[in-house]
């Protein structure tokens, strides 16, 4: 996530502050093209029970737990957690493994318990952890063994042992799931998921539209412009339209004239950009066939199996 969201400070006594997020750094689902269903969950399951305490604790649930974001690279997992803090309006707190992590013996466990102390102090808070895979690495994969006690730390803090956790929300996001130890994602943990997927030709619409509003545009053809860029993350998108803008710019200096950006220089670019989610799914589906014995992956392999269309335009069949 952008360096500007981050907030963590050390004091002068060497112990790491952590702050939430600026509010002005919140976005809301209508900065977030397609994902409808997701949209519909995160209400339900995050923004309701943290705006509704009530209620839903007439019927004995509370705000909090673990969710584990997963999905291909740029698809927005994080765009999409901050778009869960503006909905939901609780304190926000962005966290990198970098945060934590600490090459000094007992330094990333002070952090862990820092962190921890500072959101119970004030909850309701959402605690989005990026790059969850680089703590939960597998442990067969560890060769740092001084990992595996800051991973008990994690994990213990995670159960609340010592205090609750009501009203905390942790959310983790990878596009690794595979890499994270089943440790992390056992009851009381993150034992819900939410599987990100690439945008479908009218999500990346919206996208295209929303990183071109504002811009000198011609009419465009969004729809082409979707057909024409399957299989391109949100992140490509956003990457078409920033090449596309310094190609006119360009064009403009040189010719000295003024122009706008066109369907055909938006197709060009297209034609030339790389999809990225393609190769993320060559292991996805090998994980969905043989390591999903527990159900953590259900619901990409219910996207795998939504229809022969998607599976064709993955390379599937
Ligand atoms: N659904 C979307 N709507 C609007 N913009 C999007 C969407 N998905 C991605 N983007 C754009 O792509 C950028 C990258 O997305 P983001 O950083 O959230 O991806 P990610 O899934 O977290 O990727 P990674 O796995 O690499 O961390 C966002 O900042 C945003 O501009
Ligand atoms: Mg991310």
């Amino acid at each position: 996530m952008d360096d500007r969201l981050k907030k963590s400070l050390v004091s002068s006594n060497g112990i790491k502050i952590f702050e939430p997020m600026d509010k002005k750094y919140n976005l809301t689902f209508k900065d977030v093209g397609g994902l409808d269903a997701l949209k519909k969950e995160a209400n339900i399951k995050i923004i309701q029970p943290f705006k509704n305490p009530e209620l839903f604790k007439k019927f004995n649930k509370t705000a909090g737990g673990g969710i584990l974001m997963y999905g291909p690279p740029g698809c927005g997992k994080s765009y999409f957690a901050r778009a869960i803090a503006g909905e939901c309006g609780a304190k926000f707190y962005n966290v990198t493994i970098e945060d934590i992590l600490d090459m000094y013996v007992g330094e990333s466990e002070k952090n862990i318990k820092t962190l921890f102390d500072t959101v119970r102090a004030n909850r309701p808070a959402i605690v989005f952890i990026d790059e969850i895979d680089a703590l939960g690495r597998k442990r067969e994969l560890l060769r740092n063994s001084s990992l595996t006690t800051t991973i008990n730390a994690f994990l213990a803090q995670m159960d609340g042992v010592e205090s609750d956790n009501e009203n905390i929300l942790i959310i983790g996001a990878t596009n690794a799931p595979w890499d994270v130890d089943s440790a992390f994602k056992r009851t009381g943990r993150f034992d819900r998921t939410f599987f990100i997927p690439p945008p479908d030709q009218s999500a990346r619409v919206e996208i295209f539209k929303l990183n071109l509003q504002n811009l000198p545009i011609d009419s465009l053809d969004y729809y082409q412009l979707a057909l024409e860029s399957n299989g391109f993350s949100g992140a490509d998108i956003k990457g078409v339209v920033e090449r596309v803008s310094e190609m006119v710019i360009e064009s403009i200096l040189e010719n000295k004239n003024d122009q706008k950006i066109t369907q055909e220089h938006l197709l060009q670019i297209i034609k030339d950009t790389k999809k990225t989610t393609k190769e993320w799914f060559g292991m996805a589906k090998n994980v969905v066939e043989y390591a999903n014995s527990n159900g953590f992956y259900d619901d990409l392999k219910e996207y795998l199996s939504s229809s022969t269309a998607t599976k064709r335009k993955l390379g599937f069949l």
